[in-house]
């Protein structure tokens, strides 16, 4: 991946699976990661996880050589998910799980730093991993629909930003414009506190943006958005944003730059891509398929439009 690192999209939307695709994919998971994708009322959201499972373990095994099916995977306390079998650290310079030394199947002297990060919303879900630098990933589909206008979504999200962020949002143009740039907040915010893994474990209030590029473009990638954490400027901190279609803007936060690397572009990957080094773990399972193929995509209201717009999951 030279130093630059790895980002990859799927497709959600797109995918219907087959009934080989599923079984196939049910069969490359963990027990414990298959029945929470079969407890999804919807498909859309069951596609969702399980593709976000075969792209971490894609990455490992394609990048670190693990075999797909030795792969382990451990989730922090705040549920960062990260490699188990091999000697790894959070954020903050701490050990992975408790490991002892003797636990540890693979040696990934190479790539202590190995980090990945794991996104979904809308139509995609979206990876990014580095090597040697801490990663976090948010995705956000900017046209979800709802029922509140604008004026009125803006004043229940009010402590989630900052007051100049707010001057920054409501400075950038019509009720879209405004919305866009609401939006590209919210995934800078979220793909930092994944970074650093605390998840919402830290004020909001205390991470502020300053983004110079005001436009998000599709295919572009701009990373001179600065973050101030408590009113101090975090030089080391860089901001990778794009857009990946008209609807979806994604951040990478990442706790070093690497100057002289251009961005990495996302790659689309299709299921076969998905899973091209896929060991199967589980044994078939026809039940499985039966369940999902008597599912509906997502809930009836959900229509796409323009005009109107849904608050953030979490919430
Ligand atoms: N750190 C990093 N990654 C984490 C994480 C953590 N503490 N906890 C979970 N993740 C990973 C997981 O891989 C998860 O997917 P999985 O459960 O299928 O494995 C993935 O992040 C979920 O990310 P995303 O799809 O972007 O979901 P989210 O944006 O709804 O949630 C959280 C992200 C869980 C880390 C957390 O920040 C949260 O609950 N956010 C709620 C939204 C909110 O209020 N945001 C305010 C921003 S202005
Ligand atoms: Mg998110």
């Amino acid at each position: 991946m030279g130093s630059s690192g790895i980002r990859w999209g799927f497709n959600i939307g797109n995918w219907k699976p087959s009934r080989n695709e599923w079984m196939l994919a049910a069969r490359c998971v963990m027990q414990e990661e298959k029945d929470r994708i079969g407890r999804f009322v919807f498909t859309k959201d069951g596609k969702a996880s399980m593709s976000g499972r075969l792209l971490i373990r894609k990455v490992i095994a394609d990048q670190l050589k693990i075999p797909w099916n030795a792969i382990k995977l451990g989730r922090t306390e705040r549920g960062k998910p990260y490699l188990a079998n091999t000697k790894s650290y959070d954020y903050y310079g701490k050990p992975h799980a408790a490991n002892t030394d003797s636990d540890y199947d693979y040696d990934a002297a190479l790539f202590p730093n190995f980090n990945f990060n794991l996104s979904h919303s809308g139509s995609y879900a979206v990876l990014a991993a580095e090597r040697d630098r801490n990663c976090g990933i948010d995705i956000m589909d900017v046209a979800r629909p709802g029922s509140r206008d604008i004026p009125e979504f803006f004043r229940l999200m009010r402590r989630q930003f900052t007051p100049h962020e707010w001057e920054t949002i409501k400075g950038a143009g019509s009720e879209w414009d405004q919305l866009e740039m609401f939006y590209r907040h919210w995934c800078l915010k979220e793909s930092y506190v994944k970074a650093t893994g605390t998840g919402l474990g830290v004020s909001l209030q205390r991470i502020e943006f300053h983004p110079k590029t005001m436009v998000l473009k599709q295919d572009v990638i701009i990373k001179d958005t600065e973050l101030y954490f408590d009113g101090d400027l975090q030089s080391s901190w860089r901001f990778e944003e794009t857009k990946l279609d008209e609807d979806h803007c994604v951040a990478v936060a990442l706790n070093r730059d690497n100057q002289d690397e251009p961005p990495p572009h996302f790659k689309i990957l299709s299921f076969t891509d998905l899973t091209s080094s896929a060991i199967p773990i589980l044994p078939e399972d026809e039940n499985f398929w039966t369940i999902f193929a008597s599912k509906e995509e997502k809930p009836k209201r959900q229509q796409r439009d323009r005009t109107s717009y849904q608050q953030p999951s979490g919430y």
